[in-house]
């Protein structure tokens, strides 16, 4: 007989039930480990795009634009050889029998021109745009007059209208803008309304109200303005400027040298 009991038929059941429990938990981990394996991945959880953050763009410093200011303190108004000397019957020319320097000014003329350099240079190449611009003729009627013509000129207005109205269009000597070399009385060529205020309406006229400030000019007694300048309407008298001053005037509206320096109105001597 043998010491070792013979493997018992219950045993042998047990153990084949425990093989046959541990195979199909094998089984079923086997499933869900395939399913599971299966199952796709959870959603991949969208990895934040870090939108970056705008460098704060500084906000620009306004820059103040600056207003140019004119310089009315460039030239004096008070020296008789200035540019923009402002000549009235308040401000006489000083010294009275002040004389410019000269020079002769080549374009079509009734009295002999003579301006200083840089305005017959003004005029020249204002008349040269003017015919080419419209095909018509100006020319220059009277420009320099010393302070011995301007005695003769002005003693003949008074002969002709008595003094009151002669001193509405002609300044005494010593007073006159032509003594400074600076002034030209334009005419049409043929002449039509030479003098007269109806030159205002002629091509020639009307071009220069318009562009005369382009060449340096200005109507130094425009219509309206007797009361500050002392004058009746002259369309034909042109002031050189210079440039500068002539676009000022224009782009200003300022029609008077009076009222852009803000001198008194000189209605009448004092
Ligand atoms: N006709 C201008 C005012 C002059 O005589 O100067
Ligand atoms: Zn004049």
């Amino acid at each position: 007989m043998s010491d070792s009991p013979p493997p018992s038929s219950g045993g042998s059941h047990r153990r084949l039930i425990i093989i046959a429990v541990a195979g199909f938990v094998l089984i079923v981990i086997a499933a869900v480990a395939s399913f599971v394996a299966l199952e796709p991945g959870p959603e991949p959880v969208a990895t934040a795009t870090r939108t970056p953050t705008p460098t704060p763009t500084p906000t620009p410093t306004p820059t103040p634009t600056p207003t140019p200011t004119f310089d009315k303190t460039q030239f004096s108004i008070d020296d008789a050889s200035s540019l923009w000397v402002v000549a009235n019957k308040l401000r006489p020319l000083n010294p009275q029998t002040y004389e410019p320097n000269l020079v002769f000014v080549d374009v079509p003329y009734v009295y002999e021109p003579y301006l200083t350099p840089d305005a017959a240079a003004a005029v020249i190449e204002m008349f040269a745009a003017f015919e080419a611009e419209t095909g018509l003729q100006m020319q220059s009627q009277s420009s320099y007059r010393s302070y011995w013509s301007q005695e003769s000129v002005y003693a003949g207005w008074v002969s002709s209208l008595g003094q009151e109205a002669a001193d509405l269009t002609s300044a005494r000597p010593g007073h006159s803008e032509h003594q400074t070399g600076l002034s030209i009385d334009v005419s049409a060529s043929p002449a039509n309304c030479t003098l007269d205020q109806c030159f205002g309406d002629t091509p020639q006229g009307q071009w220069l109200a318009e562009n005369g400030w382009k060449y340096g000019f200005t109507v130094r007694y425009p219509e309206g303005k007797t009361d500050i300048t002392g004058y009746e309407y002259e369309p034909w008298h042109m002031r050189y400027v210079g440039n500068a001053l002539a676009a000022e005037l224009h782009s200003t509206g300022i029609q008077t040298l009076e009222e852009f320096f803000g001198l008194p109105a000189a209605p009448n001597y004092g």
